[in-house]
């Protein structure tokens, strides 16, 4: 706490939480992009965040990416034996990324450090009309979807729009269309303009915008300063509850209040 008000990390924190009316908001020193030590303490921080808010029975759903993987890497539960009938489940079907950063993978990977239960789905990310028609109406799949959607904590990470466009290798026909719709942000499979409103969303199973709307416990986790803009619009969508970022981003949204 020292080192943050000597920073002015906290000064930081508190504006990001009042102009958004977040529970709580968490800054940690440097850019997530440029310092790998910051991406280590940023999956540290993000990590505390979520054991803060675990009580035990939860079903918690991550998303993918590289800032989750890190978040799984440094999370270091107290024993606790109520967490071991807790749940983690993807948010969404997740083949596609590579293995590493997949949502199923991180998954399992939360669960054995906590000593807590996991189910996956196997999916993939982006489904056609027709794959997505059989999928729905598999009875397993039925059933770990609605695991899914009584998620009571989600915790995921932010991305810039055009990049994750990218990385799902978007062809250039659909990353045209999204920037012309002026998206910004990607997360849990949708795409968000600067105002936070849903411009494309991405057809794939698991949580839907109505379930995010009504979870207890959403924590977003993401820094740098390339993704400020896209933390900026998931917050103004308005649903997360808890933030953790860097100092590289945090500056740049609250220089934009
Ligand atoms: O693909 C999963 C996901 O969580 C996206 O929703 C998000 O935009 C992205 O990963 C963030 O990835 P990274 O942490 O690698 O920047």
């Amino acid at each position: 706490p020292i080192v943050k008000e000597i920073f002015g990390l906290a000064n930081l924190e508190e504006k990001i939480r009042k102009a958004f009316g977040l529970r709580k908001v968490v800054v940690i020193p440097g850019d997530w992009e440029t310092s790998p030590l910051t991406k280590r303490e940023l999956g540290l921080a993000g990590a505390k965040a979520l054991l803060g808010a675990m009580r035990g029975g939860d079903v918690v759903a991550v998303t993918g990416g590289t800032t989750m993987a890190e978040v799984a890497e440094q999370l270091n539960p107290p024993a606790n034996a109520a967490f071991k009938q807790n749940w983690f489940v993807p948010a969404r079907g997740g083949l596609g990324e590579s293995l590493e950063i997949q949502a199923n993978t991180i998954a399992s990977g939360m669960a054995k450090r906590v000593g807590a239960g996991y189910r996956l789905l196997h999916v993939p990310d982006l489904l056609g009309k027709e794959a997505y028609q059989s999928l729905v109406h598999d009875p397993n799949i039925q059933d770990i979807v609605s695991t899914i959607r009584q998620a009571r904590i989600v915790v995921h990470g932010i991305g810039d729009a055009t990049e994750m466009a990218r990385r799902r290798k978007l062809d250039r026909a659909m990353i045209e269309d999204l920037q012309k719709d002026g998206a910004v942000a990607e997360s849990f499979g949708y795409y968000f303009d600067k105002e936070g409103v849903v411009v494309h969303k991405m057809l794939t199973l698991g949580l839907r915008l109505e379930d995010i709307r009504k979870t207890d416990t959403v924590i977003g986790i993401a820094g740098g300063k390339s993704k400020a803009k896209a933390i900026h619009a998931v917050l103004q969508f308005g649903h997360e509850d808890i933030l953790v970022t860097d100092e590289a981003a945090a500056m740049d949204i609250v220089s934009e209040l």
